[in-house]
């Protein structure tokens, strides 16, 4: 594997830690009415791990949905795109599905340079040791930290830009904040630059609710991570054990909300916050909203950004797409 040399450059916004802590969410959060903690505190080094495993997992269908279409079509949607083109990934982790992209576009140019951002400074090294090799033709400029404040900082581009926003993260924010985020992502960019979201699409119960609770009890194990931090972070006198994972659809509102419930009435102690928080049996913790898209939400939503959604691939299956939104 390359070491990391000249044709790799980091740039640190110093952003790592800004979101809410752990602390912070949990006295504000389980105190609140209904319950709830926010989903970026799974990603803690466990949480990080358990996640992977959640991507390989059979009934976890977006995460080999994205990579097959990825791997499929990554040469037509970089012609769609239009080059030369610098590339750009938010919530780039460590790039495991940007290969195929990185190397239709050195097809068509001879030379690229990938922009990730992410805030996971390991994450981003380790990728860019991953696609450097063997690339001679490719340079990586990461950013470190939150990325709608690295796509602010991007800076005018000597190339049209194409932004790569995968895995369906933004199935994490309500309808609103992705409009918001797409917004002030165009704002970011040039006219002729496009972003690729990768979005989950509407479907079956069953299908939804399977994939949030697979067989193996990865993603249940995944949820309970929180607690897992209650207890080994902030010193909560609790036991996971009492807590049952629950997916369910929301058909109508198009989202699968993931709770922790409690398995019986409970007071848990937490040292940290001097804190005593009640449950009742069957009392839940809203840990987490994946909001799912039609074809026509995908449009109104390009739309209320000022985008264009000029074209959409899916997978064989049906059941996850990629949009070419582009800036008009
Ligand atoms: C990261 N994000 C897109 C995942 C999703 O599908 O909403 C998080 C996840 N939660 C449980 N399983 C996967």
């Amino acid at each position: 594997m390359t070491k990391l040399d000249e044709r790799y450059e980091l740039l640190d916004l110093g952003t790592e830690g800004l979101s809410e802590s752990l602390a912070e969410a949990t006295q504000r959060g389980l105190t609140a009415s209904p319950k709830e903690l926010p989903c970026h505190l799974f990603y803690d080094e466990r949480g990080s791990r358990l996640f992977d495993e959640i991507t390989e997992q059979p009934e976890y269908y977006p995460a080999q949905a994205d990579e097959e279409i990825l791997r499929d079509r990554a040469a037509e949607i970089v012609a769609a795109a239009g080059g030369p083109l610098e590339l750009v990934e938010l919530g780039s982790g460590s790039s495991t599905k940007t290969a195929p992209v990185v190397d239709a576009i050195l097809a068509t140019q001879d030379d690229l340079v990938y922009r990730p951002i992410d805030v996971s400074r390991a994450a981003l090294e380790w990728g860019a040791e991953n696609l450097l090799d063997g690339r001679d033709a490719l340079r990586v400029r990461a950013v470190c930290g939150d990325y709608a404040e690295g796509l602010a900082r991007l800076g005018a581009g000597e190339r049209r830009r194409l932004v790569l926003w995968l895995g369906s993260s933004i199935g994490n924010q309500t309808r609103d904040e992705a409009a918001d985020f797409l917004r002030r992502a165009r704002e970011a960019l040039a006219p002729g630059d496009a972003l690729l979201v990768g979005i989950d699409l509407r479907k079956d119960t069953e299908t939804l609710e399977a994939a949030y609770d697979d067989s193996a009890g990865v993603t249940a194990e995944f949820n309970k991570n929180l607690l897992h931090r209650l207890r080994d972070d902030l010193g909560a006198d609790l036991d996971p054990a009492d807590f049952v994972h629950r997916a369910i659809y929301d058909r109508e509102a198009g989202v699968v909300r993931i709770y922790l419930e409690s398995r019986r009435d409970q007071v848990i102690e937490i040292d940290a916050l001097d804190l005593e928080i009640p449950f009742e049996q069957g009392e839940r913790i809203h840990t987490e909203d994946s909001t799912k898209y039609s074809l026509e939400e995908i449009d109104a939503l390009a739309k209320r950004a000022g985008l264009v959604r000029e074209r959409t691939w899916l997978d064989g299956e049906e059941r996850f797409s990629e949009s070419l939104l582009r800036v008009s």
